[in-house]
């Protein structure tokens, strides 16, 4: 298969195209025929090797494809399926592939309403909210909540749950007029319930 690979941690010009074997699935793991790959902020703090890794390495985390292959043991994904996940473990190559497995339990069917490009942008951003506004946070229904960087991708992502949970009313942050404009028309959060930050100490 082809895959982005690089060879040694560094810069975005040591990214390479290369052939390399396609994966097999071993026991309690899904092969999964990409579709899209997210961009995470975490894919550069690897490419610069802040957490190792062993090289030819290939990067990206988020992910969405069609199931292609299952091994021993899996029982929710069958081959066929739409999903989206996360490239986690030790089993797991990155994204910037046309295959990657990955265990079973860092997927999820994709929902029809996302497209592939969509659900790839999701896992990381989405999970990092989740944990952060409902398993830490206790989101509550009609309660009030202020949320620093609104516009950002984690931000994004907990303005979403605060909405899909009827959180109360939502206060945020925004740099410039286009991040305020973003949250207003995407989240309908109104501007005299964002502050602008720039000048603030
Ligand atoms: N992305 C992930 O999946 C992920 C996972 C785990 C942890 N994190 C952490 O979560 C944080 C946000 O990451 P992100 O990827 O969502 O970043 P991002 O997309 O770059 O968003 C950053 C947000 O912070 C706001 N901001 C910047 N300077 C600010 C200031 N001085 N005061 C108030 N708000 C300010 C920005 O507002 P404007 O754009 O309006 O200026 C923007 O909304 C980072 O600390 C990151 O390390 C991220």
């Amino acid at each position: 298969m082809k895959a982005i690979v690089i060879d040694s941690f560094g810069e975005v010009d040591l990214f390479q195209e290369k052939d390399l074997p396609i994966p097999k699935p071993g026991r309690g793991e899904v092969r999964v025929k990409l579709r899209a790959t997210g961009f995470n902020p975490v894919d550069f703090k690897i490419r610069k090797g802040l957490f190792g890794g062993e090289f030819p390495l290939v990067l990206g985390v988020d992910f969405s494809g069609v199931v292609d292959a299952v091994g021993d043991l899996v029982r929710d994904f069958s081959v066929g399926d739409g999903v989206f996940g996360i490239a986690f473990g030790p089993c797991s190559n990155g994204s910037y592939a046309e295959y990657l497995c990955v265990a079973a339990q860092f997927i999820a069917k994709k929902p029809k309403a996302l497209s592939f490009e969509e659900a790839a942008g999701v896992p990381v951003t989405y999970l990092t909210a989740f944990q952060s506004l409902v398993s830490k946070g206790a989101l509550q229904k009609d309660r009030p909540i202020f949320l620093t960087g609104g516009s950002g991708g984690v931000g994004s992502a907990a303005l979403g749950l605060a909405k899909v949970y009827e959180t109360g009313p939502v206060f945020t942050m925004a740099g410039s007029e286009e991040s305020a404009s973003y949250i207003t028309s995407r989240f309908s959060i109104p501007s005299n319930q964002i502050l602008r930050y720039e000048g603030l100490s």
